[in-house]
């Protein structure tokens, strides 16, 4: 049965720490001659722009030796009415898998009811989870473990803030998130990863508070792809809510700093932090290469 990858609930917790070692693997250099995507075309719709996403995914294909074939919806003709359920049918017919960045989260779920390849979802206004398996990657990688981390999230609870509650709840990591009201986390995300955690899920206001101990601080934008009607409103709420060096300074002296990027220099995050020498941000960039190879060939060449 094909798996899709839509939330990082479609991975077992044991199956992403297979993921994450094969991903530290690929990056070390092994099979980096072996082509396990021979012949596959995999595509990448897209509805948002991208830089990270679209470009680790079409050189992490062609680094496995499969096609990239990349479209935007106004390219093809989902982005003149044809149906999400006949444009999935029929690209299942010519791709291996589809890698889908869009709005609504119900939209790729039903791209993936009617697609009978993987589907694998590039950022979706409630979710980011090839972000969650690469920030997964880059802390055990700095830090050497998963389980017991203080991870401090500060800002808007947004897709990525989602993905991280969940790979938190997945792999023992206790997280902080530190937001203004009316900008939490989505409610059914916390609500399961809470049931599901065997560590802390925090949700508070006091940035100083979550970022108190942390190993790990994480930021993302205020203003999400698709929200820029709301900036001013959103802007005011999360002023206090920066990654400077006062609030870093609240952390452990060994802490790092990670954002997904793109990152709003001088908004949720200073310059100074965003170049200092405790910021991992551009490695958390290159692992999403190595760990979306490792996805991709966990949902296309490892299983039958
Ligand atoms: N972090 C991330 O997904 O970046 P892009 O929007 O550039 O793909
Ligand atoms: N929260 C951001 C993440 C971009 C990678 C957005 O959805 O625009």
């Amino acid at each position: 049965m094909k798996r899709d990858f839509l939330t990082l609930w479609d991975l077992s917790s044991d199956e992403i720490e297979a993921v994450l070692k094969r991903a530290i693997a690929l990056k070390a250099g092994k099979d980096a001659s072996k082509c396990p995507l021979i012949g596959k075309s995999i595509g990448l719709l897209f509805e948002k722009a991208s830089t990270r996403t679209k470009v680790s995914f079409e050189v992490g294909i062609h680094q496995l030796g499969g096609q990239p074939v990349y479209m935007t919806s106004q390219e093809i003709q989902l982005g003149r009415g044809e149906t999400v359920a006949d444009t999935a049918k029929t690209l299942s017919r010519y791709l291996s898998a589809v890698i889908i960045r869009t709005f609504e989260q119900e939209k790729i779920e039903e791209f993936a009811f009617h697609s009978s390849v993987p589907v694998i979802n590039a950022l979706t206004d409630l979710h980011h989870p090839c972000q969650g398996l690469s920030d997964l990657m880059t802390i055990l990688e700095k830090k050497g473990r998963l389980k017991g981390i203080k991870l401090a999230y500060i800002g808007d609870g947004n897709n990525v803030a989602n993905s991280l509650i969940e790979a938190s709840s997945r792999m023992q990591i206790n997280l902080t998130i530190a937001c203004p009201e009316g900008l939490e986390p989505n409610p059914d995300v916390l609500e399961r990863a809470r049931e599901n955690a065997k560590s802390e899920i925090i949700i508070l206001r006091e940035t100083k508070e979550a970022a108190g101990m942390a190993d790990v601080i994480y930021t993302d934008v205020w203003v999400s792809m698709g929200q820029e009607e709301m900036t001013e409103g959103k802007k005011r709420k999360l002023a206090k809510y920066q990654l400077n060096n006062a609030l870093l300074s609240c952390a452990k002296e060994d802490a790092v700093v990670m954002h997904c990027l793109p990152a709003k220099r001088g908004q949720e995050i200073t310059d100074e932090v965003m170049d200092s020498p405790r910021s991992i941000v551009f490695d958390q960039a290159e692992n999403r290469l190595h760990s979306q190879k490792a996805l991709l060939e966990f949902l296309l060449v490892s299983r039958p």
